[in-house]
């Protein structure tokens, strides 16, 4: 178990598109142990394996009606509908918010650690972050889907 560091924008590995795992292995597990301890240090809310400074397709969500943390393997969005503007934040993008359209619900498939089939449908909160921990694995931050909210005079 170890804390990262994580990687801020500007480092190219965030802009890289990451690669698919094929071995499910005892480095995987690790990976995430690795990923979950700096998640809660950091107190995010998600994380994706190039954030600590590794290109895989490796993800990290809090499920809020679970309470829990759940890991997806090579995440696929595999249906998506609905959209909604919300707040999103990043660690890797430190001291900035910004409003972010996402697709309100999602259907994610991917592996878990062993290599097992997984799938989650989420919705609100828990989608918002499947799809920008996903966007993360394609070199996408946040900051680059930030709409402009209205001047009010
Ligand atoms: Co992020």
């Amino acid at each position: 178990m170890a804390v990262y560091q994580v990687v801020t924008i500007g480092d190219q590995i965030l802009r890289d598109k990451a690669k698919t795992v094929t071995k499910f292995d005892d480095r995987i597990i690790k990976l995430l142990d690795n990923m979950k301890d700096t998640m809660e240090l950091e107190e995010g809310v998600g994380l994706a394996a190039p954030q600590i400074g590794i290109s895989k397709r490796v993800i990290i969500a809090f499920k809020e009606d679970e309470d829990k943390v759940i890991e997806i393997i090579n995440p696929e969005i595999i249906e998506a509908s609905g959209e909604e503007l919300g707040d999103e934040g990043c660690l890797s993008v430190p001291g900035q918010v910004g409003k972010v359209k996402r697709y309100t619900d999602v259907l994610v498939k991917g592996k878990d650690a062993r290599g097992n089939d997984v799938e989650y449908r989420a919705s609100g909160m828990f989608a918002r972050i499947l799809q920008h921990e996903i966007d993360h694995l394609e070199g996408v931050l946040f900051v680059d889907k930030i709409v402009k909210e209205e001047i009010k005079e």
